[in-house]
């Protein structure tokens, strides 16, 4: 963690503490000398403090920015979140990790605050409006390569799912193969995409979108933790918490895919029914059963038939 993360880390930690700047200074390992012109430069940044005379600093307000220091702060990192990098506009954050996809560290993050190009499933744009929302992708090279982008993107779902449910306590579920929804609405999306070896977990999370953020005709069918809960969402502290279940979950893929995929049954709104499902031109219809160990949909078509599925839409059921 570099020095502004420790310090914007322990204020979290004492909300409405006054923290002084030997206590600063004990608690984040960071000389006090520097500390007072650090705060300055937070102050620069949107951070707001109180100063007392006796006591110190007291955090009041922090910006509504998406920034490495303030995501490390939360979580200090593991292999998913090795390097964050964040962008204030870009084509698509899944473009910056592809070019950089040779030479970075597995784990490299890169978030943007708008992306002008964001990509969804099937070819499909992906609405990002500035500041509103977190979207972000992952490098990561799985030891199974392209083999495993099935279970990465299972696992990736209920990672989402399982932070939106704590953190602002929606009921999110999963609908086959990887939407985030709140009842009939999709809350978030996720897009694995492959180079090479590297797998670039694309995710995307409508947190402080207003309906009129949307299209018209996304309207209808789309959501937002603001709409969900009417308040609006710290997305750092948010962001900090989706990269901590990512990457514990990306170690319990590897080691027992099955718990994941108990997790993921357990989420589901689409097991159990009895669904239409669309890939280009071809619609299977039949019950969607289970997941097997590769992360695939088992369906069981009327005819008593079985076919695997991996992507594809739920048209019906
Ligand atoms: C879906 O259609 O459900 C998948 C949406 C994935 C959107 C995210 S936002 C961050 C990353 N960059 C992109 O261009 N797409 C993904």
């Amino acid at each position: 963690m570099n020095p502004d993360a420790k310090i914007i880390a322990a204020f979290q930690e004492s909300p409405e503490a006054y923290l002084s700047l030997a206590k600063l200074e004990s608690v984040t390992g960071v000389p006090r000398t520097s500390i007072a012109s650090r705060l300055q430069l937070l102050t620069d940044h949107g951070y707001v403090f109180e100063q007392h005379p006796h006591h110190g600093y007291r955090l009041v307000e922090e910006p509504d920015r998406l920034t490495a220091d303030a995501i490390q702060a939360v979580y200090s990192g593991g292999k998913v979140g090795s390097q964050i990098l964040v962008f204030e506009s870009t084509s698509s954050t899944s473009d910056v990790i592809a070019r950089h996809a040779s030479r970075a560290r597995d784990g490299l993050v890169v978030f943007a605050e708008t992306q002008t190009r964001g990509r969804g499933r099937q070819g499909r744009s992906w609405v990002s409006p500035r500041g509103k929302g977190l979207w972000f992708s992952i490098l990561l090279r799985p030891t199974g390569g392209a083999a495993q982008a099935q279970q990465l993107t299972v696992s990736a779902s209920v990672a989402v799912a399982h932070v939106l449910r704590e953190e602002a306590k929606v009921d999110a579920r999963i609908k086959w193969p990887n939407d985030i929804v709140c009842g009939s609405r999709k809350l978030a999306g996720i897009l694995t995409e492959y180079r090479d070896t590297a797998a670039i977990l694309g995710i995307g999370i409508d947190v402080n979108l207003n309906k009129d953020d949307f299209p018209a005709e996304l309207q209808t069918t789309a959501t937002s933790l603001l709409i969900e809960t009417g308040r609006v969402h710290d997305r750092n502290r948010l962001a900090g918490r989706l990269l901590a279940a990512l990457d514990q979950h990306y170690t319990t893929m590897a080691r027992n895919f099955e718990t994941v995929i108990d997790q993921w049954a357990g989420l589901s709104v689409t097991l159990g029914q009895q669904v239409k499902i669309r890939q280009g031109d071809q619609l299977r219809e039949g019950l969607a059963q289970a997941l097997d160990g590769q992360g695939r949909l088992i369906l069981r078509k009327d005819n008593g038939q079985v076919e695997y599925l991996v992507g594809g839409e739920v048209t019906g059921g």
